[in-house]
């Protein structure tokens, strides 16, 4: 369940709650809400600040139990770092910032003032949605298969409450982050499912549970031999390795009467062992999230269902896994795909581009006005552009703007890439139409030169969040990206 979100005007020193959160600025200049506690409790936030303990720079966070005169037992001080450079950036840290202390907290419900801060060029509902979608992101818990450590379950923040007024546009900013912040568990959660439980038909069965809740969305789920008849060849040649069969998911929500749909197709890889080019073991195990393309396509239709955007969408979702054995395709292989392209596979563990080339020629049956795909697809994009920036490639430059703003606008970044023909060259085979791998320069931009052959000139752009879709580690989890971006890209297209 994600957080249930309120809105109230009163005054921060009168609200009976477990903690109230309020910024302060480097330098020690507070947010009204910060004077206005400090002055109902006869100074407690300047003693603080006057002490050193409490600094106002950017990350650092300060807790005041029981101040004298205030309602709530805590006060959370948030640094907001220099006042002179509060842009969105530093928002969305201390958004950030204020969410992670929370987590830390004992309690089930907060309030926060953080909205009255003032970012150029936002106004209150932007920086409602943003402080109610990071609040959220902190609040989610991974229980699926284990349970937590210690012997009493924690209390864990439910409810928050936002210092706004009350009106059409704060109400859309807290609808708008409640269908998100559902978009973005949805995609976390599938995302950090272990591989033996998220195979396909697990995929499948989720996307048949979505549809089956919501009025309006009809599914459809491809089986093998569906496939075979419409001669998939490559996303059929990688599945032919693994005991789990291949699913072909086919979402759709039609809010938009005749108009003509945005499809988004993501890369279902439900584990990517690498096949017979077998990947190393050292960190094989993030090969489980190697569906988060689908993950996060799925979930953007969740929150575009939710807030029954008048739009039309499809989504497909090729689900496979991509395993080793005696019926594994090999490398030298060619495979003939639905398009009738010939591929000669040199590296089985490109399978994603091979999986994707079937669903781009599928999805075209729509007749789409804009097909977008994400997919985990390259290690090559994570050296391009670390972990903060997802790779987009497309040669539709307005579609390019709307991706990059709609980044901007969520902090769910992006960054393009080009896709000219110069790149086209690398994907040349003596055997076939095209080979599955480009060479060693630059392979984010030659996979996504590989989908390009399979779009006929259509409107379509590439996400590339191999760096965006988890946070690695040990303890590293589905980050829900790029939920946000896609949801504000399809918020924009109905404005
Ligand atoms: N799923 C991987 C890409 C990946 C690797 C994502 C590491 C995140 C972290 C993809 O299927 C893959 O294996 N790509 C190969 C392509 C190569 C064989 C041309 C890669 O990036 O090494
Ligand atoms: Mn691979
Ligand atoms: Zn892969």
């Amino acid at each position: 369940m994600t957080l249930h979100f309120t809105l109230s005007t009163d005054s921060p020193d009168s609200i009976a709650s477990p903690c109230v959160v309020v910024g302060l600025h480097q330098g020690g200049a507070l947010t009204p809400s910060a004077r206005r506690i400090d002055e109902a409790s006869g100074g407690a936030i300047a003693r603080v600040v006057a002490s050193g303990d409490a600094t106002g720079k950017a990350g650092a966070t300060t807790v005041l139990f029981g101040l004298p005169g205030i309602k709530a037992e805590r006060v959370l001080l948030v640094g907001l770092g220099d006042p002179a450079k509060c842009d969105v950036a530093a928002f969305h840290r201390a958004a950030a910032d204020a969410a992670r202390a929370l987590r830390a907290m004992p309690i089930t419900s907060a309030h926060s003032t953080l909205a009255e801060v003032e970012v150029e060029g936002r106004e209150l509902a932007w920086k409602l949605r943003t402080i109610a979608l990071a609040t959220d992101a902190q609040a989610y818990r991974y229980t699926a298969t284990f349970k937590p450590k210690g012997e009493a379950e924690p209390p864990q923040l439910a409810t928050l409450g936002l210092a706004g007024a009350d009106g059409p546009a704060t109400r859309t900013a807290l609808a708008q982050a409640s269908a998100i912040a559902s978009g973005v568990r949805f995609a976390r959660e599938l995302g950090n499912l272990p591989p033996n439980i998220c195979n396909p038909a697990h995929v499948a069965a989720q996307a048949r549970e979505l549809a089956a809740r919501h009025a309006g969305v009809s599914v459809e789920v491809l089986e093998r031999e569906d496939m075979t008849k419409l001669g998939m060849g490559a996303l059929l040649g990688v599945a032919q390795g693994s005991a789990n069969a291949p699913k072909l998911i086919v979402l759709q929500w039609r809010g938009g009467g005749e108009a003509r749909p945005h499809a988004l197709v993501g890369k279902g890889i439900t584990f990517d062992s690498g096949g017979i080019s077998l990947k190393p073991g050292a960190g094989m195990e993030e090969m489980k999230f190697d569906m988060c393309g689908a993950a996060g396509v799925l979930g953007a239709f969740l929150a575009a269902v939710e807030l029954k955007l008048p739009l039309n969408l499809v989504c497909v979702v090729p689900a496979v896994e991509n395993m080793p054995g005696g019926n594994s395709y090999r490398p030298s292989d060619i495979l003939t795909s639905m398009s009738g392209l010939t591929i000669e596979v040199l590296n089985t563990d490109a399978e994603g581009r091979l999986i994707l080339c079937d669903a781009l020629t599928y999805v075209q049956k729509f007749d789409p006005q804009v097909i977008i795909d994400v997919a985990t697809l390259t290690g090559a994009c994570v050296v391009a552009l670390g972990k903060h920036a997802s790779g987009l490639m497309t040669r539709d430059e307005d579609l390019a703007a709307q991706l990059l703003d709609a980044g901007q606008a969520t902090h769910d970044r992006a960054w393009r890439l080009p896709l000219w023909d110069d790149y086209q060259g690398q994907l040349d085979s003596g055997f076939a139409d095209l080979a599955n791998i480009g060479g060693k320069y630059a392979g984010a931009i030659t996979a996504g030169c590989f989908l390009s052959r399979f779009t006929n000139g259509r409107r379509w752009a590439h996400l590339d969040i191999a760096g965006t879709a988890w946070i690695d580690g040990r303890k590293g989890s589905a980050t829900g990206r790029p939920v946000p971006l896609l949801v504000q890209y399809l918020l924009d297209r109905c404005a």
